[in-house]
């Protein structure tokens, strides 16, 4: 074993001579003061280290050590040569169990990132040619503008346990969620979100855009302030992409201890207290948008505003019910008659049982927020699941797109985990079977087949269903930005809102939201707020691809306000006919929405279309419309 190593270490500092220089193992003497002295610790034989470390286990990752790293390429690699103990841990000639080790922690003190340099890539793999992969730890970044992030920022030349288990960093702890992590968004090194601009310079975007500067605003207990300091130093140009150590504590990958997030709107200012909801709060810290209602509200002149951004792939603010525009009319005016009889707010506002800081008596309700809390217990759906212990501690978010503890089909049997644990945070065929067959069994598994297979098609063709309704609601509400307004929406382009009446080919930027030029000269300011609103709900809606599930209530909701709203600028239940009116093959209304049995709804009711449910309110019982229509 030594032989075998010292010759891998002649052969590895022969790659670069200037590596050589900065430390190569205990060979090196020529290196820089501080680590001089403790690379010059000598060398033991490892048949020691095994004999006394046999069955040590890695307090950080619960995993033993020895049988890990024999498992591992630096035991076992192509060069041939083995990488020992000792090329990490430095020298044990003063340790013998009692004595320092020069590096008790090898990555921390950049051992690893010694070996595995950028002029390394490539060196390590039969063919000498750069994986991929290996790109993808190092893009070299040489200017400003957009440009693929990286795994190994400055920030992680020293964390590679950030990702890598240490004693067996492929193929140990973790590898599965590693690959699952590496296809998916938070780790897509050329992705917009990471790759569009340098985000660790902007102290307003560090906190969802970086994952150090999510780690700061975490640790600072969220506070509203946003992280106030960026950790960019001149020539520095790498960018982070949401590395494990985002949601993870180094070395171990145990999930990060979180308290109740706050939203801050508004640029802190319109404060959202969200409920503690376990190791969902990770998430909704950055899945909540920017801004919300309140930020419209504090617009002082809407003939010349820019657009209020919400942000994208707010999930959290849609199940929260925390961010949608709602004031086209007062939230006190009564609708419907009798015991039907509500007002608009109570319809537009959570339950303040599952979100008690914000939410109203009587508002409503939502199974799928629920989810991963206590209050799934004794669910209706299946009570025989939904009993103490079972999907109650996670939080909606994680339990849905990645793991819902306790859940007894759970498709790995041993652990009752989704493979990989669900590191891809899709909503796939194993999420079907692990949680939305427990209450969508009729919608999700009438395909016949092999599971999984089954339960994918069957979850594509339902949420299909869900989302093209969803879309072609939203299309209303884009015609008549379009056709009695003047605006153009372009969901691609930001600031996405563009001035029509001012310039036909649709480049001009918004900025008159009371359309004045089209009113007879008048800038009624609270028209204009309602039109931004309206504009705001659009976007909200349409950057969040799973807003139909997220929140079916209140999207629905918002969506038929803002038509009402949009079509002549008065709440006065026109929605149906607008849309009918703007696309009359898709809302197609009959004298019912569904047809009934045994007091539950079957099926659409004669030439009834699903989008037309989806638009207008109607009874789960009897199938007819609701009246007023609103959902
Ligand atoms: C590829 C580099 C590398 C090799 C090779 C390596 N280690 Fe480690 N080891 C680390 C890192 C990094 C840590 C600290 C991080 C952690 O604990 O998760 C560590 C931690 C340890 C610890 C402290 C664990 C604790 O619970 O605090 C022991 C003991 C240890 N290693 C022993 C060994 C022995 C024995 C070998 C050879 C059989 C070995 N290491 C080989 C990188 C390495
Ligand atoms: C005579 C037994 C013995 C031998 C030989 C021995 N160790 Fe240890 N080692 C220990 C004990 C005991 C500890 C302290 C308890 C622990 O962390 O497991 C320790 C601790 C360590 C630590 C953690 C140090 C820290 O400051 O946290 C590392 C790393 C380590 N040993 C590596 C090695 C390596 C590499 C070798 C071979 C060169 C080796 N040990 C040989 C018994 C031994
Ligand atoms: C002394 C140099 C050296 C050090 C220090 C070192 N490595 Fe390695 N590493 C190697 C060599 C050599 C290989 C084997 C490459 C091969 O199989 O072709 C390797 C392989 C790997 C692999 C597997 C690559 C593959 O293609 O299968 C990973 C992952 C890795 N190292 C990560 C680390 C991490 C993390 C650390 C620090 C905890 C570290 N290395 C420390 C030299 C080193
Ligand atoms: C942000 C996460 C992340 C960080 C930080 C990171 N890696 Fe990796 N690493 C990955 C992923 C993802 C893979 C490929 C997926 C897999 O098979 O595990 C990988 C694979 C590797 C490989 C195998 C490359 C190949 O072509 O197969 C080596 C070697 C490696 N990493 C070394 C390192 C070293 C050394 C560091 C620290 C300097 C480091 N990594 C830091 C995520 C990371
Ligand atoms: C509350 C968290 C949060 C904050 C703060 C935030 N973003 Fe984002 N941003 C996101 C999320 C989540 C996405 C993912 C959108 C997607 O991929 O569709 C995103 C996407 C983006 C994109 C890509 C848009 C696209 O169309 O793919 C850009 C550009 C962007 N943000 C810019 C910024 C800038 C500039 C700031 C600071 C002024 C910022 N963001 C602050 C959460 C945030
Ligand atoms: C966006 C947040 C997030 C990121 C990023 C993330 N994870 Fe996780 N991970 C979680 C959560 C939450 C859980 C807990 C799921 C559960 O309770 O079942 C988890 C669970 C795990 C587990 C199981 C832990 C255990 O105790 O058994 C491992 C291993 C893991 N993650 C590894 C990784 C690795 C490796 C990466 C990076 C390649 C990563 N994770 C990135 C959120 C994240
Ligand atoms: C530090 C901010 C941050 C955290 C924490 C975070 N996300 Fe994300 N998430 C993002 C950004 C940014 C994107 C867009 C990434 C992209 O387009 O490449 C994203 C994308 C996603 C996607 C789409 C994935 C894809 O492949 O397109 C899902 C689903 C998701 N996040 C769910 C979650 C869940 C569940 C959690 C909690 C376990 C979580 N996120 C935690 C910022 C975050
Ligand atoms: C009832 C299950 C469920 C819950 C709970 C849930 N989601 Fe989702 N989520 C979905 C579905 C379904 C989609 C749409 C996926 C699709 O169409 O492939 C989705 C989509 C997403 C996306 C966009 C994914 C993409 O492909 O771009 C993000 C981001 C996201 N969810 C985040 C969250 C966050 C954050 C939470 C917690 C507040 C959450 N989700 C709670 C089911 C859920
Ligand atoms: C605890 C039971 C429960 C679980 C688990 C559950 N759902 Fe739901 N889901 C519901 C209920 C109840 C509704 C009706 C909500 C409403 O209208 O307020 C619903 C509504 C929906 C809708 C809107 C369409 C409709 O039929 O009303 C979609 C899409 C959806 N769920 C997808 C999912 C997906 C995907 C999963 C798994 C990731 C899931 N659900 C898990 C109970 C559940």
């Amino acid at each position: 074993m030594r032989n075998k190593k010292s010759s891998f270490i002649m052969l590895f500092c022969a790659l670069s001579l200037t590596a050589l220089l900065s430390g190569c193992g205990s060979s090196n003497k020529e290196g820089n003061a501080s680590t001089t002295a403790l690379d010059s610790v000598a060398k033991v034989d490892e048949a020691l280290c095994a004999q006394c470390h046999g069955s040590s286990y890695n307090a950080q990752s619960g995993m033993p050590i020895y049988s890990e790293y024999v498992q591992s390429k630096h035991f076992i690699n192509s060069t041939g040569n083995v990488v020992g103990c000792q090329d990490c841990h430095g020298g044990g000639a003063q340790h013998n169990g009692v004595g320092p080790m020069p590096y008790p922690n090898p990555d921390a003190a950049g051992k690893c990132f010694v070996c595995h340099k950028p002029e390394f890539l490539g060196q390590f793999n039969t063919n000498k040619v750069p994986t991929a992969i290996q790109k993808a730890h190092f893009y070299n970044i040489t200017g400003a503008g957009v440009h693929d992030a990286m795994y190994v920022t400055k920030n992680f030349e020293n964390g590679c346990t950030a990702c890598h288990e240490p004693h067996n960093p492929l193929l140990g702890k973790g590898a599965a969620e590693r690959k699952a992590w590496a296809g998916s968004g938070h780790g897509l090194v050329s992705n917009a979100p990471f790759a569009d601009e340098d985000f660790k310079t902007s102290t307003a975007c560090i906190r969802c855009h970086t994952s150090t500067g999510y780690v700061n605003f975490l640790k600072s207990g969220w506070t509203t302030a946003f992280p106030a300091t960026s950790w960019a130093t001149p020539g520095d140009n790498g960018r982070e992409v949401l590395t494990c150590r985002t949601c993870h504590n180094n070395d171990s990958f145990s999930v990060r201890a979180t308290t109740a997030f706050t939203i801050p709107y508004n640029s802190g200012k319109s404060p959202k207290v969200l409920p503690n909801i376990s190791k969902s709060n990770l998430c909704v810290a950055c899945h909540s948008g920017r801004e919300n209602e309140d930020s419209i509200e504090s617009v002082t002149d809407f003939s010349n505003a820019s657009f209020k951004n919400s942000h994208y792939k707010a999930g959290a603010a849609l199940m929260y019910m925390s961010a949608g525009f709602r004031n086209f009319t007062t939230q006190s005016t009564v609708i419907g008659t009798g015991t039907t009889a509500t007002t608009y707010a109570k319809t537009l506002n959570p339950d303040n049982v599952s979100v008690p800081t914000y939410g109203i008596a009587g508002g409503v309700t939502s199974t799928h927020r629920k989810l991963g809390t206590t209050m799934i217990n004794g669910d209706s759906h299946n009570k025989a699941v939904f009993v103490p212990g079972s999907f109650d501690d996670n939080g909606p978010c994680v339990t849905c797109h990645l793991n819902a503890n306790g859940a007894p089909t759970g498709n790995d049997p041993a652990t009752g985990r989704r493979p990989a644990t669900g590191h891809s945070w899709k909503i796939d065929e194993n999420a079907v079977a692990q949680v939305c067959i427990n209450c969508h069994s009729s919608e999700t598994a009438d395909i016949s087949g092999p599971v999984p297979v089954a339960n994918q098609a069957a979850l594509d063709l339902f949420l299909e269903e869900q989302s093209t309704a969803s879309t072609d609601s939203l299309e209303v509400i884009t015609y008549l930005l379009l056709n009695n307004w003047g605006i153009k929406y372009d969901g691609d382009v930001y600031p996405y809102f563009y001035d029509m009446t001012l310039d036909p080919t649709g480049k001009t930027v918004l900025k008159d939201w009371t359309r004045s030029a089209l009113r007879g000269g008048v800038k009624d300011q609270a028209f204009g707020k309602r039109m931004m609103g309206a504009a705001f709900n659009l976007q909200l809606i349409t950057k969040d691809p799973g807003a139909f599930a997220h929140a079916r209530t209140y999207v629905r909701r918002l969506i038929y306000d803002s038509i009402d709203w949009l079509d002549n600028g008065i709440m006065d239940f026109s929605s149906g006919a607008t849309a009918k009116a703007a696309f009359p093959l898709l809302f197609i209304q009959d004298t019912q929405a569904f047809n009934a049995v045994d007091g539950r709804i079957t099926t659409l009711f004669g030439t009834t279309t699903a989008d037309m449910t989806y638009l207008l309110g109607y009874s789960r019982s009897t199938g007819q419309w609701s009246s007023p229509e609103r959902p």
